[in-house]
């Protein structure tokens, strides 16, 4: 029986089963190559000529102990793991270069040694000398932490099987080079051979392997998703480069929430955690001014507060700018029709610009209510009430839906000193000493009550 072949082009990752010139899923040249595995064994006969041994069958009801876990002390890193580190999980931590991951895997590599795991953290980026000298500058010289700069992973993978160690710290994935494959580092059969690698290792010699991986520019690790399937956890560390937050994401985790996150700032000692993240994303904020609302938010197990800022002006284009950072602008364009045609105020002939402070990305639906007052009330250029937040799910219809865990948002926001709420009228009520809620059951009503219009 002939080997079937597959190809794939290293840069969109589109797979074929032939080669050709010209990859027609990007249109670039000499892009595609062959995929091998590293592991090509000799052909087999069909499944239906059936040679296989049987596989052991149990019931779901067979006891299961939860994994042991192990934490470094970090407890926002812990936190985001699901609880600490699970024995032989592969986790992959993304992020734009230069936002701080092997600085972050350099503390939770000393944290996780001072604990007693055996740790090793194998740099392909940079030499040995340039970690230790980091690891001095955040006061880590001490850890039993083991250094190597390596990019051979059969090397690597040598090593790690005659060290024996419980944790191996993988920087990054882009720069390993499994020499089995005939294509250069960072190229997505390279990356894909490696994680598989190490993934593969990870179990079968039960050490926990983080790797880290850069993502490309329109927000992928190496091409589109080639690792996120095949590791157990998958953490963004993303922020914005200004500013000193960064916040560590969840994505995917088999063994705990995912959607989690851990809050941290950049200092000139490396990163330190922030324990009250809305407190810290709140600091900036001066007096109440047009076109700024406070969202109180659920990012995985915790409330945050944070500020929605909208600016309204007259455009001077015949079509009116929608710019949007740390939100989803399909979603603020609904947010703009469900005002325009549900409320009668149009936004034509407007800019729009909506940001969330502090460099944090919101996707919660919930956080439909406090866009759609940030743009009225830049619009109506009308300050809410400083000591106010807002949430609440907008429904095409323009009816307002109630949002999951409203006692949690507004247990944070009197926690913080605020004094009144605006949520949509349904679900459950809640009565927080100290916090009057205002409902409203739909847009119109909303804009009615805190604009004067609708
Ligand atoms: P780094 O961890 O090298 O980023 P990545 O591995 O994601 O590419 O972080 C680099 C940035 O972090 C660099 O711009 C300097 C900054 N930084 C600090 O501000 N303080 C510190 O203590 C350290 C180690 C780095
Ligand atoms: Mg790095």
């Amino acid at each position: 029986m002939a080997k079937t072949k597959s190809f794939s082009c290293s840069a969109c990752s589109a797979s074929f089963t032939k080669w050709s010139g010209r990859c027609d899923g990007c249109g670039e040249w000499n892009t595609i190559s062959e995929d091998k595995a590293l592991s090509a064994g000799p052909a087999k006969k069909t499944l239906g000529g059936r040679r296989g041994s049987t596989i052991a069958l149990t019931s779901l009801a067979t006891e299961e102990t939860p994994p042991p876990r192990t934490t470094c002390g970090v407890g926002e890193l812990d936190r985001v793991l699901g609880g600490g580190l699970v024995p032989a999980s592969a986790i992959l931590v993304g992020g734009d270069p230069g936002i701080g991951k092997s600085t972050l895997l350099l503390q939770a590599a000393a944290q996780f040694a001072n604990a007693g795991i055996k740790t090793i953290y194998v740099s392909g980026e940079e030499a040995s000398a340039q970690v230790r000298m980091r690891a001095q500058r955040l006061g880590l010289r001490d850890a039993p932490v083991q250094l190597a700069a390596e990019t051979n992973l059969r090397d690597i993978l040598t090593t790690l099987e005659a060290e024996k160690p419980q944790l191996a710290i993988i920087d990054s994935i882009q720069t390993m080079w499994a020499d089995n494959v005939d294509s250069v580092p960072g190229s997505v059969s390279q990356v894909r051979a490696a994680a598989h690698e190490l993934t593969t290792f990870a179990k079968r010699n039960g050490v926990s392997i983080i790797m880290v991986g850069h993502v490309t520019k329109d927000g992928q690790i190496a091409g589109p998703r080639v690792v996120e399937h095949m590791v157990d956890t998958v953490l963004y560390f993303e922020g914005e480069r200004g500013h000193q937050f960064r916040i560590l994401r969840a994505v995917k985790n088999r063994f705990g929430p995912a959607d989690e996150i851990g809050v941290f700032e950049m200092t000139g000692a490396g990163l330190s955690e922030v324990i009250n993240p809305s407190a810290l994303f709140l600091s900036e904020r001066g007096q109440p001014s047009p076109g700024s609302v406070v969202f109180s938010g659920i990012e995985g197990t915790r409330p945050v507060l944070v500020e929605m800022q909208a600016l309204v002006a007259p455009s001077p284009h015949s079509q009116p700018r929608r710019a949007v950072v740390g939100w989803d602008s399909s979603r603020l364009a609904m947010i703009l029709a469900v005002l325009e045609a549900r409320c009668g105020i149009p936004f034509a002939g407007l800019d729009v610009y909506l940001n969330v402070a502090g460099g944090m990305k919101i996707s919660e639906p919930a956080a439909d209510l406090a866009v759609a007052a940030a743009l009225l009330s830049a619009r109506e250029d009308t300050a809410l009430p400083a000591d106010t937040v807002v949430f609440g799910e907008i429904s095409l219809s323009g009816a307002l839906r109630p949002a999951p865990q409203s006692e949690n948002r507004l247990k944070e926001a009197q926690k913080l000193g605020f004094s009144s709420a605006i949520a949509p009228s349904g679900g459950k009520s809640f009565e927080i000493p100290g916090l009057t809620v205002r409902k409203s059951g739909d847009l119109t009503g909303f804009v009615g009550e805190f604009f004067g219009a609708g």
